[in-house]
């Protein structure tokens, strides 16, 4: 059956209610008649709704006598899905879900700008035109990875964004660690690696006056259920069911990333950076390792010692001298 393209702009305070209510009550009945209680719907306003959502792929029993129960759901990260899974404040309020779509990021920039609040989300189970650093291309086949873009508008002087990539890397390394034991790592900037191949990348872009921030996207990229990475990217892309052999939950994966971003996100706006930093240098694979470093017009090799505050890394070269590097790609020797 062919997929149907869904677009959906969700407001928690909003939502399908039926969906949650048969969400949080997985496994168990809910009467027609609560149903038609809680929302004020009636019976075939239910029906309806009911058979919408199984055409979208939700097993939903009926029974006469007991109501409607949730026997499976579909691998999709609905709003819904997130909400009722999710502690969050301030991620998520309002989410844009997208069955396709050709990059989350560009439809973030654009809501940004028509003035979308801090905290909104762009999900999309497939990416067209999925972007990466550098002009390179982010490859996300429909319902395989997490494609997520994040709005935020901190109050945070423009030389501090890169601040935000750091916490976002510490925060989906730790997630991916937590979540499937794996041995996830940081390599500055923006890229987690296991065993050396890539399985998660970071696209911070930032709309900034000299000194104030209009608002920052951040878009993420994890590689979970992808079986299959084109020729030019094999030896250095790999997916988390790769490595594990079995499917993963992207829903779970997705909303421990996003709690965790949020309570890092919090620190660096609580004048806590230095515990996000002491998360980070943990988490690196590139301290103390000898790197070379190439920019657009420039080459040079060294050891990288640490970041700083800014997030620069200080890499040291064989004269003694320190190069604090902005951007750039980062190879291990
Ligand atoms: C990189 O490692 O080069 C960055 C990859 C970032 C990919 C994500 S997927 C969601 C968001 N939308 C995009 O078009 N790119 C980012």
């Amino acid at each position: 059956m062919a997929e149907k393209n869904i677009s959906i702009a969700a407001d928690r305070d909003n939502p399908n209610l039926i969906l949650i209510l048969l969400l949080l009550n997985k496994w168990g009945y809910v009467s027609g008649e609560d149903i038609s209680k809680k929302l004020g719907v009636t019976r075939s306003a239910i029906w309806k709704q009911v058979n919408n959502l199984r055409e979208m792929g939700y097993e939903i029993e009926s029974s006469t006598r007991l109501g409607y129960r949730l026997v499976n759901s579909p691998d999709l990260i609905l709003p819904e899905e997130i909400w009722s899974k999710a502690k969050l404040e301030l991620l998520g309020k309002n989410i844009h879900y997208f069955s396709s779509i050709g990059s989350t990021n560009e439809k973030a920039k654009k809501l940004a700008i028509s003035g979308a609040p801090s905290g909104t989300l762009v999900v999309a189970e497939q990416q067209t035109s999925g972007k990466g650093r550098l002009g390179r291309q982010w490859v996300s086949p429909s319902r395989t990875g997490i494609c997520v873009s994040i709005i935020l508008r901190p109050e945070m002087a423009p030389y501090e964004a890169p601040k935000l990539t750091l916490l976002t890397a510490v925060a989906a390394c730790e997630t991916i660690r937590k979540q499937t034991g794996l041995l996830a790592q940081i390599k500055w900037p923006n890229d987690i690696l296991i065993d050396g191949k890539k399985i998660c990348g970071i696209l911070t872009e930032i709309s900034a006056e000299l000194d104030r921030i209009n608002y920052v996207v951040i878009g993420i990229g994890i590689n979970v259920n992808n079986y299959y990475f084109p020729e030019e990217l094999i030896d250095r892309a790999t997916s988390l069911s790769l490595i594990l052999g079995r499917k993963l939950n992207r829903k779970e994966l997705l909303v421990g990333f996003l709690e965790s971003f949020e309570s890092h996100y919090n620190l660096a706006l609580k004048d806590n950076f230095k515990e996000v930093m002491t998360k980070w240098r943990k988490l690196s694979c590139n301290l103390g390792r000898h790197v070379k470093i190439t920019g657009k017009a420039y080459s040079f090799e060294g050891n990288a010692i640490d970041i700083d505050d800014e997030g620069a890394l200080l890499v040291k070269k064989d004269n003694g001298e320190i190069e604090r590097v902005f951007s750039g790609d980062v190879s291990l020797r």
